[in-house]
């Protein structure tokens, strides 16, 4: 795709059309090594790296990201208690409107996925799709297979008469689990633990449906995916 500069930088939440024009006149957009001079010139956006203001940023048309969420940050663009995750982003990010797929509590940690793609939230949330998301769970008293089977032969929760279940459950520790689940009712994981007589004392999302959360992506940190990413494709391994 060619696109002058300044809307290049515009589209990339650099600001408005005359912020954008503003910062080329003013010397802090580079490409490469040369200063860019003239905000209207064309340029290919397929491998571009901007650098503005001494920040390198490479081009995406869509922002797709995914953050090691820390315990402390509500994922709602109007927090209540806590910062919210985007605090965690650049201002650029911030300025194109991404926002959270789905809510992790503000308590819990671990891959959520940013995007500014609504028909991608649409699908990564929508029931319909039954994307997959394991969580490890840490248990205040002690889980067995049997504690792991019964969630997966499903829980009644107290706004629903109909049973909710794991996609997948094992023990992995004398308190601790791994449940995959397809659907993302409110606090469900901390319902369903509770439905078994039994609390979450940690809660950490590992994946969503293809993604696992790299382990050297430290809480707090962020990272783009691919423009080819599609997290709904069915995962291939475990994590
Ligand atoms: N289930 C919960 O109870 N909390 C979360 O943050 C995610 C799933």
């Amino acid at each position: 795709m060619r696109l002058t500069l300044s809307r290049a930088l515009h589209s990339q939440g650099f600001g408005a059309r005359r912020a954008c024009e503003g910062l080329v006149l003013h010397g802090r957009v580079r490409i490469g090594q040369r200063v860019c001079e003239d905000p209207f010139e064309e340029v290919d956006t397929q491998g571009l790296i901007l650098e503005v203001e001494g920040q390198a940023w490479p081009f995406h048309a869509r922002a797709l990201l995914m953050l090691n969420k820390p315990a402390g940050y509500e994922c709602s663009t109007r927090p209540r208690h806590h910062p919210s995750v985007l605090s965690l982003l650049p201002a650029p990010l911030r300025v194109r409107g991404v926002q959270p797929v789905g809510r992790l509590d503000e308590d819990t940690t671990g891959l959520l996925l940013i995007t500014d793609d609504g028909p991608l939230i649409h699908r990564l949330t929508s029931p319909k799709w039954h994307v997959p998301k394991i969580y490890e769970v840490r248990t205040r008293h002690p889980v067995d297979a049997q504690v792991a089977q019964r969630l997966c032969e499903g829980v009644v929760l107290d706004d629903d008469p109909l049973p909710v279940r794991a996609a997948a459950c094992e023990a992995t520790g004398s308190h601790a689990l791994r449940l995959t689940l397809t659907e993302g009712r409110y606090h469900q994981v901390k319902r369903m633990v509770a439905a078994v007589g039994n609390r979450v004392e940690a809660l950490h999302r590992s994946a969503v449906g293809a993604l696992t959360l790299p382990e050297d992506l430290q809480p707090g940190q962020w990272r783009w995916l691919d423009a080819e990413a599609q997290p709904w494709q069915p995962r291939t391994g475990t994590p």
